[in-house]
């Protein structure tokens, strides 16, 4: 049965711009995100607070958090993959922080420069520190149905990534196919694998487009249930540890199919595609939605 309403977390201002070859000024970053929350997004992935040798990007983290202009019900998270991130970032009041781990080692030692289990053991003390800071926990399962180094990967995987995030007391898990490989079969027995661990409020599909997948992999989720979607305004994004990984699927493109099924977001479309528009106009690149496009091309 296909959900009624569905929660989107835009992650553009993070997952996207952290991938942005150019520098990016603060103030558009904050500015996106008030766009994006003028657009009714409820939930914004702001910025992520990992070292800056790896993801230059992103080295102004804390003046993006303290630059946003909060609305009240909005959830603003970030990334930390670390205890240093997560004190970085405690100071900025996130309302929820993101450890990322991944189902595939090679991606883990890439991305995060360890091995599964050591980045599970390393967030151990950042899950206990955010929770007596009162700040929730998801995390984040890259690589979920495959990986650039490594090929395909199995649902057990995934499973065995989100016990152990279980286990350590992380309240969500996000499943990414970080490299937007993923068909609606293996993504739902992807998604069903999180959920043999979690309930249904708590798993969120996560998908890139690189091979025009994310639409019906949506899809394919909403059929098993799944309610809360990680997307990107205008498609930003891609990886830095994943080469040729197009960017998450543009949230324009998964509002336009939702509210087509008469499912409720709470977000405006055009709001929302005068926002996508407004960043790649600062990055002077092409939109990445197809929806936008084909709207402003009216
Ligand atoms: P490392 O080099 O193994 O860590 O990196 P380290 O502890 O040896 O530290 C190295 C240096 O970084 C030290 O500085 C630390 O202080 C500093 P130095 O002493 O050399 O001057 N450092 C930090 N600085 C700021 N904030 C921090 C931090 N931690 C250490 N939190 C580490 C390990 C995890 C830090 C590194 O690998 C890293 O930052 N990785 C992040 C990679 C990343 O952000 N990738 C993109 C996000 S994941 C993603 O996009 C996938 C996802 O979106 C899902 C999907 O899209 O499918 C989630
Ligand atoms: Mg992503």
């Amino acid at each position: 049965a296909c959900p009624d309403r569905v929660t989107l977390v835009d992650v553009g201002p993070r997952d996207g711009l952290q991938n942005e070859a150019q520098p990016v000024p603060t103030e558009a970053k904050i500015e996106l995100i008030h766009r994006l929350q003028a657009a009714g997004l409820k939930e914004i992935e702001a910025t992520s607070f990992v070292s800056p040798k790896w993801v230059p990007q992103i080295a102004d983290a804390a003046q993006v958090l303290a630059g946003i202009q909060r609305q009240p019900g909005v959830r603003y998270s970030v990334l930390t993959p670390n205890l240093k991130g997560l004190e970085a970032a405690l100071p900025g009041r996130p309302d929820e922080v993101v450890v990322f781990a991944a189902a595939s080692e090679a991606f883990s030692r890439k991305n995060i420069n360890c091995s599964i289990e050591e980045s599970i053991e390393r967030f151990v003390p950042v899950v206990q520190a955010a929770q007596a800071a009162g700040i929730r926990v998801r995390g984040a399962i890259s690589c979920a149905v495959g990986c650039p180094y490594q090929g395909e990967v199995a649902p057990s995987e995934v499973g065995r990534v989100a016990a152990l995030m279980k286990s350590i007391g992380v309240q969500h898990v996000g499943v990414a196919d970080t490299i937007g490989v993923g068909t609606p079969r293996a993504v739902q027995a992807a998604l069903e694998a999180a959920l043999a661990h979690y309930p249904l409020a708590e798993v969120s599909g996560h998908f890139h487009d690189t091979y025009g997948m994310a639409v019906a992999n949506v899809y394919a989720s909403l059929e098993v249930g799944i309610h809360t979607f990680d997307t990107s305004v205008s498609g930003l994004g891609g990886c830095p540890y994943a080469k040729g990984a197009t960017g998450n699927v543009a949230t324009e493109d998964v509002v336009y199919l939702l509210h087509g099924l008469g499912i409720h977001t709470g977000v405006d479309l055009p709001a929302l595609i005068q926002a996508g528009a407004y960043i790649r106009g600062v990055l002077g690149q092409a939109n990445g939605s197809r929806v936008a496009r084909a709207m402003m091309a009216k």
